[in-house]
């Protein structure tokens, strides 16, 4: 009994425990209970042994969590990898799915949607700046699909800072944290395969085998992807492009 106690709450995954940034910025930035621990243990992996020469890319960036965990990665393992990403900041309500959208946020009808999800990009510009002041993201106010049109027809893209850019180079790892809807995820996975360098790669958040999210359906059929190996699982997936 006393072994089985243990055993669910023993960590069944793999951490980095020894980063004092890393410890602290659960604390520091919303949206904790967003970013599994699992996943800053496979990011590090993943900048670590990404192909040189690509961009870092983001789907689904919320109030900066996994952003300013990747550009602290970044600048610990002296990566010069250009950080992109998109979001489409809108509030996902617990009854949106049934065809019921209210105007505010859960729980609280005297708080809009609108001001909330504000609030939450806010954060995302504010955080950035305070953490990575040298090396902030070119992340852009666009839904996933918008950003990868306009990837391949402009190649003109604003990010929350108000810069302009464009992107020379193609992908060398690539968090997809946005719409976790099956249809979604693999519309964002094809259109990250279709910039992703050889040897590059792909974590997908929510993909874990108990997980009850079309992000998590979506994974079994990388498994039968010969283009694809499978790095690791803790509990989400991270594969690499093989072929
Ligand atoms: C789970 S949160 C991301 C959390 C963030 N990666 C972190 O760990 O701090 C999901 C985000 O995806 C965004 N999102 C939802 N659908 C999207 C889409 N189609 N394209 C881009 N972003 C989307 C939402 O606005 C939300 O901010």
């Amino acid at each position: 009994m006393r072994n089985s106690i243990q055993k669910i709450f023993k960590k069944q995954y793999k951490t980095i425990n020894t980063d004092s940034f890393l410890l602290r910025i659960k604390a520091t930035i919303i949206g904790e209970g967003m970013l599994h621990e699992g996943n800053i243990y496979l990011m590090d992996y993943a900048i670590q042994n990404m192909p040189d020469n690509g961009i870092v890319f983001e789907i689904g960036s919320y109030a900066g969590l996994s952003t300013n965990v990747m550009l602290h990665l970044l600048e610990k393992h002296r990566k010069k990898h250009l950080f992109v990403g998109c979001d489409a900041w809108i509030y996902e309500g617990f009854k949106d799915h049934t065809g019921i959208i209210e105007e505010h946020i859960d729980g609280k009808p005297n708080v809009a949607r609108k001001e909330y999800v504000a609030y939450i990009k806010n954060a995302f510009v504010n955080a950035a700046k305070l953490l990575h002041p040298n090396a902030k993201p070119h992340t852009c106010h666009l839904p996933s699909d918008a950003f990868f049109d306009t990837w391949n027809t402009t190649n003109k893209f604003t990010d929350v800072f108000d810069r302009t850019f464009s992107i020379q180079q193609e992908i060398s790892f690539s968090y997809i944290d946005g719409d976790h809807s099956y249809e979604q995820t693999k519309k964002d996975f094809e259109n990250v395969d279709s910039k992703l360098k050889l040897n590059g790669f792909i974590l997908l958040d929510d993909s874990a085998k108990h997980l009850n999210f079309g992000s998590s359906d979506f994974i079994q059929e990388i498994k039968q992807n010969d283009r694809y190996r499978i790095i690791d699982h803790n509990p989400n997936y991270l594969i690499q492009k093989i072929k």
